[in-house]
């Protein structure tokens, strides 16, 4: 059995569909907010999972707040981390104690368009497709080896919300995929770079 620890901010509609997912030895030991009101929250208690809440309000600096996050987290032991909406920048020394354990879902194809408003600037910018990236997490933001991508069509009337919904629908399947793909061994970090494929490729075009 593999224990992972969520990370949520707010809606956690990814935290949903992970747990939906049932994945098989997988255990979604905790969730944890650093909002309070994050309204995750309330599902997974629903769904018996421990949550706690990190208010980064309540610590002076990033390092603070992220020694206390790893303190909280490590009371699980887990086996991987998964950032799902987690909207604070993190700590190299955050990043470099979970290095290769540390998940992201990014709402763009990354490398373009790191950072936030990706639909809006993938549409002002003309693109024929977006999507959305999970990988792991480095000191680099929205960097990191690639586990997954899944691709949808930007159409002529497309708007930023609209888009946002065509995405976050792939993110929510694929993200639970991936991650259980990961801990099974049928992806690998090799040199940088993830090994091993997603089967089936459902969400390439
Ligand atoms: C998603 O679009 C995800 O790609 C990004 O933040 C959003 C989180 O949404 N990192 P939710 O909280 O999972 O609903």
């Amino acid at each position: 059995m593999k224990n992972i620890v969520i990370l949520i901010s707010g809606r956690g509609s990814n935290m949903e569909a992970i747990i939906k997912a049932q994945l098989p030895n997988v255990r979604i030991a905790a969730v944890i907010s650093n909002q309070a009101h994050a309204a995750g929250l309330d599902f997974a208690q629903k769904n018996g999972i421990a949550t706690h809440v990190v208010d980064h309000k309540a610590y002076p600096n990033r390092l603070a707040f992220d020694e206390a996050l790893i303190q909280t987290i490590d009371a699980y032991a887990p086996d991987c981390v998964v950032l799902a909406g987690f909207m604070r920048i993190l700590t190299s020394e955050f990043t470099t104690h979970y290095q290769n354990r540390l998940v992201n879902i990014h709402p763009s194809l990354l490398p373009a368009f790191t950072g936030l408003n990706t639909h809006q600037r993938a549409i002002d910018m003309g693109c024929k497709v977006a999507g959305c990236t999970i990988h792991l997490v480095t000191a680099d933001l929205d960097h990191g080896p690639i586990l997954a991508q899944g691709v949808v069509s930007i159409t002529p009337e497309e708007t930023a919300s609209s888009l946002a919904a065509k995405v976050l629908a792939v993110e929510h399947q694929l993200y639970p995929q991936a991650i259980q793909a990961f801990l099974c061994g049928q992806l690998w970090l090799e040199n940088q770079h993830i090994k091993g494929e997603l089967s089936p490729k459902r969400f390439y075009p």
